[in-house]
């Protein structure tokens, strides 16, 4: 496997994210932070780490229906608990890919109220999109590959890496260890 992004430019990015959050949010009271299972959670973890603006956490679980007939159509399989009427909501993704996922999250989030929805996400697959998604907060953009590590999985494999690297064939196969 190739290392696209090492743990170092990681966490160096991922401090440089905070810190523009931290900037932008200064006096809110409440930032409602909204990760998207389970692809966000390494990364999440990091960047609230940084955070100093008080803020909740909550999460959305999606899942695609994956079928050529209905392109587009996500499903929400775990909804939010909190309210989140005139609330300040922070939506963190761990890669923006045709945009189908955020598109429908986004929406939902505006249509319920938010007084703010921005959206944080690390890696920003840019040349696949389908639908206009704007990305506030962008950690990396990268070509069109399927990437695995910080959250990121094939088939569930490979979220622990602790950097983003590219997944060959051969991984896809299940030739390379199971880290
Ligand atoms: P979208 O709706 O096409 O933008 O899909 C976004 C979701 O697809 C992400 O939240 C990931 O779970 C998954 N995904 C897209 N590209 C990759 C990749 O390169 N590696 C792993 N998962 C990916
Ligand atoms: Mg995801």
């Amino acid at each position: 496997m190739r290392i696209l992004i090492s743990q170092q430019d990681l966490e160096r990015r991922v401090r440089e994210l905070a810190a523009a959050i931290d900037r932008d949010y200064a006096g809110c009271d409440r930032l409602v932070c909204v990760g998207v299972l389970k692809g966000s959670v390494f990364f999440m973890v990091d960047l609230l780490k940084c955070l100093t603006v008080p803020l909740a956490i909550d999460f959305f679980q999606t899942a695609s229906y994956g079928s050529a007939t209905s392109p587009g159509e996500v499903r929400i399989r775990k909804d939010i608990d909190l309210s989140i009427r005139g609330k300040d909501v922070l939506l963190i993704e761990d890669i923006v890919d045709t945009g189908w996922t955020l598109r429908t999250i986004l929406d939902l989030l505006r249509f319920r109220g938010a007084r703010s929805v921005k959206l944080c996400a690390l890696l920003d697959k840019a040349a696949a999109r389908e639908v206009d998604i704007q990305i506030d907060y962008r950690g990396f953009e990268i070509e069109k590959l399927f990437v695995v590590g910080y959250g990121l999985d094939f088939d569930e494999r490979y979220r622990n890496l602790p950097y983003i690297a590219v997944l060959d064939a051969e991984d896809a196969a299940g030739g390379a260890p199971v880290p």
